[in-house]
């Protein structure tokens, strides 16, 4: 053990070197980025960002959003937030299986973790939206989520003190008061709340979201005593023999790409092909995207789905290389998705295991 702490003990660039698989390409863990100072990738990783890395240093924006992402007025029937399936204290998942609207209506998938939103070039398990501006005003209008139309949670928001004030002190005079400087229309700030200025706000929330600091942080800053023996096993045991690091790398522990880990249950009545219903490419069959585990024992059940109501289940299924996806076709069945190869048996003790989901409650 205190060999092990040795190789551990300087900086991560100094660490033992992970077990990476040929073809992958991975970060180093490293302590996620302030809101003030996001990294240069953060700008290149999709369009729109310009926009958006400029509300988020307003305050005014940002709290907009933070208001709106807790308020049930912007579903039909005022019974859900954003916030009643992205709970703060839950690494803003919700704690079902599956995700549970207005009327009670249940979707069709787990609701996700929003702490690597901030930083992935594509957002949902599918990867369907390209930016959080073009997310957001989705799940208003989902009938499984808050069931609105945009133009009635417009009107709803235009006569509800205090957004329209709030929303003039963000954004400004709309640009059509502006031109016509007839004055009245825009001191009253009807005319600022607009769809495009909703999408923004909570947007600019969104992406200022940060995982709560943890002894994982403390230890990646060189505190070397901020995990115990056995955490410090499973970490090593997550760098080399369980394999993990060939997809949750980087400061978020993602690699923000898909892979079909073997969970698409095709075939069967909860059958989901994941990036393959976007793309359509036989590739992506059962591809889903990576998640974050930063703050990941809050955030059950686990899986795009639900599936694992306990952390210990899911590592015992990833220690016996997840299950097998369908049986084998005659003649080959094209449509069949195939797990990645980057999974397999991992031969892990009992005692590994434990040490392995000690860590993953550090993160
Ligand atoms: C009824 C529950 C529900 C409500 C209400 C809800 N969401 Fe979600 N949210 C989900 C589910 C489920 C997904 C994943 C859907 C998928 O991937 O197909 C999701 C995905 C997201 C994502 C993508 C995260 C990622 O990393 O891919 C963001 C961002 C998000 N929601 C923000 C919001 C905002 C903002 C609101 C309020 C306007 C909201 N959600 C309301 C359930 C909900
Ligand atoms: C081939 C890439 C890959 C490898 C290797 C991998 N994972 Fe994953 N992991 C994923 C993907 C993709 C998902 C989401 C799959 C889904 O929902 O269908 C996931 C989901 C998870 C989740 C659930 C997180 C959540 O919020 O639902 C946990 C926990 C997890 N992995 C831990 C691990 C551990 C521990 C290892 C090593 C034993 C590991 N993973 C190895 C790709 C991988």
């Amino acid at each position: 053990m205190a060999c092990l702490r040795a190789r551990y003990a300087g900086p991560p660039s100094l660490w033992p070197a992970p077990a990476i698989d040929p073809g992958i390409t991975w970060t180093e863990w490293a302590r996620v980025p302030p809101v003030d100072a996001p990294p240069s990738s953060w700008m290149a990783a999709n369009a729109g960002r310009a926009e958006l890395a400029s509300d988020i240093r307003k305050p005014e924006i940002v709290a907009l959003g933070q208001m709106l992402f807790f308020d049930g007025h912007l579903s039909r029937k005022g019974q859900v937030s954003c916030a009643s399936c992205h709970m703060p204290q839950r690494a803003f998942t919700d704690g079902r299986p599956l995700a549970v609207g207005e009327d009670r209506l249940m979707g069709r998938r787990r609701s996700p973790s929003l702490l690597a939103a901030p930083f992935a070039p594509r957002l949902f398990w599918d990867g369907r939206a390209g930016t959080l501006k073009a997310q957001v005003l989705g799940p208003v209008q989902d009938s499984r989520e808050m069931n609105h139309d945009l133009g009635s949670a417009i009107a709803r928001l235009q006569g509800l003190p205090p957004y329209p004030a709030q929303f003039l002190k963000a954004f400004g005079p709309a640009m059509r008061d502006v031109a016509s400087a007839s004055g009245s229309a825009s001191t009253s700030g009807r005319d600022a709340v607009d769809s495009d200025r909703l999408a923004r706000a909570l947007a600019a929330y969104v992406a200022t979201l940060r995982p709560q600091t943890s002894r994982f942080d403390a230890f990646l800053n060189g505190e070397r005593n901020a995990l115990n023996d056995t955490e410090l096993r499973g970490m090593h045991l997550f760098r080399t023999q369980a394999r993990c690091m060939n997809c949750h790398s980087g400061a978020l522990l993602t690699d923000h790409q898909f892979h079909n880990i073997g969970l698409s249950f095709y075939g069967r009545r909860n059958q989901d092909l994941g990036r393959f219903e976007i793309t359509r490419d036989p590739a992506d069959l059962g591809k889903f995207r990576t998640p974050s585990l930063r703050n990941v024992s809050q955030a059950g059940p686990w899986m795009h789905n639900g599936l694992f109501a306990d952390l210990k289940g899911l590592l015992r299924m990833y220690n016996a290389g997840m299950g097998r996806e369908a049986a084998p076709a005659d003649p080959p069945d094209p449509y069949a998705p195939r797990k990645s190869e980057h999974i397999r048996p991992l031969d892990l003790s009992a005692d590994d295991i434990d040490a392995l989901l000690a860590f993953m409650k550090v993160l």
